[in-house]
C-alpha cells in the first residue's frame, strides 16, 4: 500500500498491521491528505482477513501534533463546510478491528483525538498529551471536547480544553486517557505485545466486542459531535483564529482581541 504522508505495513507481524504517519518535518501534523490516506488504509486493513489488529504510530519526537495550523490558516467557515474533513474521521471511527495507538513524543490537538479515536493508547515516558488549540484562537473540532471529556471528566478536560496545558504520560495514566506508560525505547514493542494478545482471540468475537464497548460512548456522542463541529467552523470567522495561527507561522505571540 503506497501513501505520501503514512506507512503501512499490512504484514508488520503475524496478523499485525502498522500504519505509521510519516511527516517527520512538521511534527506529523495532519493535513487533509494524510487523513484520507489515513481513512484508505485503515478501510483495507479492515477488509484484509490477515490483519487482526492495527497499530497506529508516529515517530519518536511526535504522534502527531495536531491538524496542519499552515493548512488551516486561512480558511473560512465555509471553506470547513465544504471540504467536510470529519466524514474522514467518521469513516476512521467506525474501523472495526481494534486499533492501537503507539504514542510518543507531541500527541496534541487532533493529533490527541486521533489517538482517542483508537482503542487502546500506549504511550513513551515522554509522550505529551493536549488539546492547545484555545491558544490559537480555536478549540477542538474532531471529538476533543466530547472523547476527553468522557474519559478523563469534567474537570480535567476543562483545564485541558482552556488553558491549552499538556499532561505528562503519567498524568495521562492516571486521568484514564491512556492504558500504559513504558519506557521510550519500548513503546511500540509494548503496543506489539498488545496486539499480539488481542490477535490470538476470535477476531469475531474482538470485533462485537470492540463495537459494543464503543455503544456506550456513541450513545449522545453524535449530537455531541455535530454541536462541536459547528462551533469549531464558528471560531474560523473570529479575527483571533487569523491571529492565533499567523502569530504561530510568524513564531510569536499573538494578541487575542475577542472578536
Ligand atoms: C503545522 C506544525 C504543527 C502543526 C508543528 N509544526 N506543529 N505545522 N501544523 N500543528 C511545524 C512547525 O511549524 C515547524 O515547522 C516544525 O513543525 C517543528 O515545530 P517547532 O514548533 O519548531 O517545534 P518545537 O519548538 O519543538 O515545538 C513543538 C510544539 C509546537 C510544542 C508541538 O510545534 C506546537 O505548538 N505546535 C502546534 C500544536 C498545536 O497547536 N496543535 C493543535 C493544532 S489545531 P518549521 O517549518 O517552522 O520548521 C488542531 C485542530 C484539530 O489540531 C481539529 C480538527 C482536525
Amino acid at each position: 500500500m503506497e501513501f505520501q504522508f503514512i506507512l503501512v505495513d499490512p504484514a508488520f507481524h503475524p496478523h499485525i498491521a502498522l500504519v505509521k504517519l510519516n511527516r517527520p518535518k512538521e511534527l506529523n501534523a495532519l493535513n487533509l491528505q494524510l487523513m484520507l490516506e489515513m481513512k484508505q488504509a485503515l478501510a483495507e486493513l479492515d477488509e484484509n482477513d490477515e490483519v487482526r489488529c492495527i497499530i497506529i504510530t508516529g515517530n519518536e519526537q511526535a504522534f502527531a501534533a495536531g491538524a496542519d495550523i499552515k493548512q488551516m490558516e486561512s480558511r473560512t467557515p465555509i471553506d470547513l463546510l465544504k471540504i467536510d474533513q470529519f466524514e474522514t474521521w467518521d469513516q476512521i471511527r467506525k474501523t472495526k478491528k481494534p486499533v492501537i495507538a503507539a504514542v510518543s513524543g507531541f500527541c496534541l490537538g487532533g493529533g490527541c483525538e486521533l489517538a482517542m479515536t483508537c482503542d487502546l493508547i500506549i504511550a513513551a515516558e515522554s509522550a505529551r498529551f493536549g488539546q492547545p488549540e484555545i491558544k490559537l484562537g480555536i478549540m477542538p473540532g474532531a471529538g476533543g471536547t466530547q472523547r476527553l471529556t468522557r474519559v478523563v471528566g469534567k474537570a480535567l478536560a476543562m483545564e485541558m480544553v482552556l488553558t491549552g496545558r499538556f499532561l505528562s504520560a503519567e498524568e495521562a495514566l492516571k486521568a484514564g486517557l491512556i492504558n500504559k506508560v513504558v519506557p521510550d525505547e519500548i513503546y511500540l514493542d509494548e503496543a506489539i505485545k498488545m496486539a499480539k494478545e488481542i490477535a490470538q482471540m476470535s477476531p469475531v468475537a474482538i470485533r462485537l466486542a470492540k463495537e459494543s464497548v464503543l455503544k456506550t460512548f456513541d450513545t449522545g456522542l453524535q449530537e455531541g459531535l455535530n454541536f462541536e463541529r459547528k462551533n469549531f467552523y464558528m471560531c474560523f470567522a473570529s479575527e483571533d483564529q487569523k491571529e492565533g495561527m499567523k502569530a504561530f507561522v510568524e513564531k510569536r505571540k499573538p494578541e487575542f482581541k475577542g472578536y
